[in-house]
Parts: C-alpha cells; structure tokens; sequence
C-alpha cells in the first residue's frame, strides 16, 4: 500500500508512522509535514533513512504538492492541534484545519483513494453524564474544536456528494513518547523536573479521557484497513481522570522515578484563572470500533504514565532543543516567566 501521513512530523503522526513500518514492513509512506512549531523530524529519526519512507515538507493547503503523488490512501493528522492557541488566534487553524483538510478531500477525489480523516472528541463539546456516540451532536466550544467539526462536515459532505471513501475517528485525549510539552503531560513533567509552578486551570475537576498514544495507532490501522467508507469511529479506552488526578498521578511517578519526596512536586501545583469556554467533562462510547473492528486499548494507564515519564526523563536532548527554541517565546506568554 502507498500511504500518504500528512502532520507525521507531530506527536500522534510520528508515532502512526512508526506503528506502520514496523507492522507493514512492505508498504512505501510519503510524510508530508509543514514542518510548523509542532512539527519535528527528530521524531522520526530513527525510521528517516528507511528505503520505504520519504519526507516531504509541505503544506495540505499546496494543491499541486500532490499532482505526482502515486497513493492509494490519506492519512490526514496534520492541524493547528492545541486549544489555548486557538483562543489566542484561531486563523492557522481555519487555514490548515478547514481550508487544508478541503484540499486533501479535493485530493481524494480526484486520485479515488481512501482518506482518513483524523478528528478529535472535542468536536462533541462537554457532556455531564453519560457518553458521546457517533450520532452524538456536534457542539463544538473552543475555536479549535469548531474548526476540526467543520472539516468533519466537509469530510461528511464529499462523501455524500463525490463519493469520496472517506472515513471519520474521532479520538479522546492522547498521551505518550514526543508529546509537544505545550500540552498537560508533558508541561506537568517538565515544569516538575525543572521545579516550575504547574499550572491547573480552574479547580483542576474538568474530566479528560486519556489513551495511549500507540492504542490510538492501533485504532488508526484498524480502521484503515477494515474501516467501511462513511462512518465515524470513536476512539478511546474508557480511561476518564479529573485533571488533578492526572497531575498527582503523574507527579506520583516523576518523585518515584527521581527517589526525591512526592511533596517536593506536589508543592509545585497552582490553580491559575481558567480557560474560557473550558469543556468540563469529555468522555465518548468506543463500543462501535470495539465491536464491528475488534479493536481494543491494550495499554493499562497507570503502566502507560509510568513509561511516558520514563520516555521524558531519557530524552531530555530531544526536549531541550524545543523548550530553549520558539516555544519558550510562547510560555512566556501563557505564564509570564521562562521555562
Ligand atoms: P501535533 O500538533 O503534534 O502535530 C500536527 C502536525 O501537523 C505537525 O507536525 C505540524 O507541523 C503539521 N502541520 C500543521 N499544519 C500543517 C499544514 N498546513 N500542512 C502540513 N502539515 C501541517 O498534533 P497531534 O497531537 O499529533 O494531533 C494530530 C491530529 O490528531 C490532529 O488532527 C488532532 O486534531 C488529532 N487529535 C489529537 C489528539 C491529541 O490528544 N493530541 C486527540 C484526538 C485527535
Ligand atoms: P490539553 O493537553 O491542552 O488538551 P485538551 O484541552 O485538548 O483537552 O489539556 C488537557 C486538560 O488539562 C484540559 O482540561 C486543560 C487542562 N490544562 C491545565 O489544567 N493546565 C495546563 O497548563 C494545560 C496545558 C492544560
């Protein structure tokens, strides 16, 4: 199979990629990345010499960057991917988010491959109780919420209208190995390690739905190649922790992992102001991908959190370059003070 990943430079891309060439050793996998704040071939360096892999750095919303391209399917991960930003600007996730995403249905279309769309369960908004489906409402609340639930109707639509075999996940929180540390893992991490304030929005009892990095990579794979043209598929692994509980379980295995006293990272956590529009509770009903793919998450939480602050604390190399690079500009301005 010739498969095109585009946004394989990012956290989830990377680690499909990786999934990919190690299960389909035979299959040739273009990566086309922009290459953005978040994107990162150092996440990929030890695949990047693979005869059957090639990069390509680009932009989704380049419509001659695919002319020649042979493919039989899209993978589509490449976005403007985190929330706080999207409320400090929501206009790249517009571009890449709807305007990208319009192009690669165009794409599709014209070259009659596969294209999987990689969404997320935000789109569904919040829920007090209960479990989103696949039928649920799309209500999206954060600009970069509303921007995936608009290129997930433009999905809807070209597969009505054209045809196009297209398929929907929408996944829960990820977590895992080269994570951006923008986002609540890693940023717990590496604000723990370098003894920063770790700040949790509002009184830290929003509910998340977490799942391993390499399940949703297994979910991916599921789908793509026994997926039916036209459905949605909710992605998790029914793992859902209030954000404070996430935090004291991960600050839990930082202590142990360094031998020093869980009370001297505990001490680090401080409330901070809200995020406007914060959903408070995601949580979604993965029963169909469970029983019509016989897919399940394999990986055990508490076992997935230990790893991953393994992972960080062995590749301090591969964070450094990027809390010392751009990001450290955007820290200041989330938290007024350098990492
Ligand atoms: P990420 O921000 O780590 O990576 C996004 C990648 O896309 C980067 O490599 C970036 O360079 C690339 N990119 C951005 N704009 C581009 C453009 N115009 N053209 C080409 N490449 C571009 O994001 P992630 O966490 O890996 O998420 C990947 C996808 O999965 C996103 O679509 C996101 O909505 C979805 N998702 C993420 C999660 C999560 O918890 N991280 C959960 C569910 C769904
Ligand atoms: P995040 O990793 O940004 O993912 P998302 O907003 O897409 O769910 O945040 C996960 C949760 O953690 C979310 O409820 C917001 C919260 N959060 C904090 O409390 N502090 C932080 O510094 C960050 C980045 C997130």
């Amino acid at each position: 199979m010739k498969l095109l990943v585009t946004g394989g430079a990012g956290f989830i891309g990377s680690n499909f990629i990786r999934h990919m060439l190690s299960a389909y050793p035979d299959y040739r996998i273009i990566n086309l990345d922009k290459l953005t704040y978040a994107g990162n071939l150092e996440n990929l360096q030890d695949i990047d010499k693979f005869p059957n892999y090639t990069f390509v750095k680009g932009d989704i919303g380049d419509s001659h960057i695919f002319d020649k391209m042979e493919i039989d399917a899209i993978v589509n991960f490449a976005a403007e991917s985190h929330v706080d930003r999207s409320i400090l600007d929501a206009t790249p996730f517009l571009k890449t988010n709807v305007i990208g995403t319009y192009n690669l249905l165009e794409t599709a279309r014209q070259k009659a491959c596969i294209f999987l769309h990689v969404s997320t369960d935000e789109v569904y908004g919040s829920i007090d109780r209960g479990f989103f489906n696949e039928d649920s409402r799309l209500l999206p609340n954060s600009p970069y919420a509303a921007s995936k639930a608009a290129s997930d109707m433009l999905v809807r639509s070209y597969v009505e209208t054209h045809d196009v075999m297209a398929i929907i996940t929408r996944c829960s929180n990820n977590y895992g190995p080269y994570q951006f540390p923008e986002k609540l893992f890693p940023l717990v991490i590496l604000n723990a390690l370098n003894r920063k304030p770790i700040p949790v929005y509002g009184d830290g009892m929003n509910v998340r739905d977490w799942i391993h990095v390499n399940d949703h990579c297994r979910a991916l794979d599921a789908v793509l190649h026994k997926g039916r043209a036209g459905d949605v598929y909710n992605i998790g692994a029914r793992c859902e922790r209030t954000n404070i509980e996430a935090v004291r379980l991960l600050l839990k295995k930082t202590s142990e992992q360094l031998g020093i006293d869980e009370q001297e990272l505990t001490g680090l956590i401080t409330f901070v102001k809200d995020r406007p529009g914060h959903d408070k509770r995601y949580a979604i009903d993965p029963s169909m991908i469970e029983g019509n793919l016989k897919w399940q998450p394999e990986k055990d939480f508490d076992k997935g959190v230990s790893e991953t602050v393994q992972w960080y604390l062995s590749n301090e190399k591969w964070w450094q370059r990027i809390v010392s690079g751009e990001y450290a500009e955007y820290y200041r301005t989330q938290y007024g003070e350098s990492i």
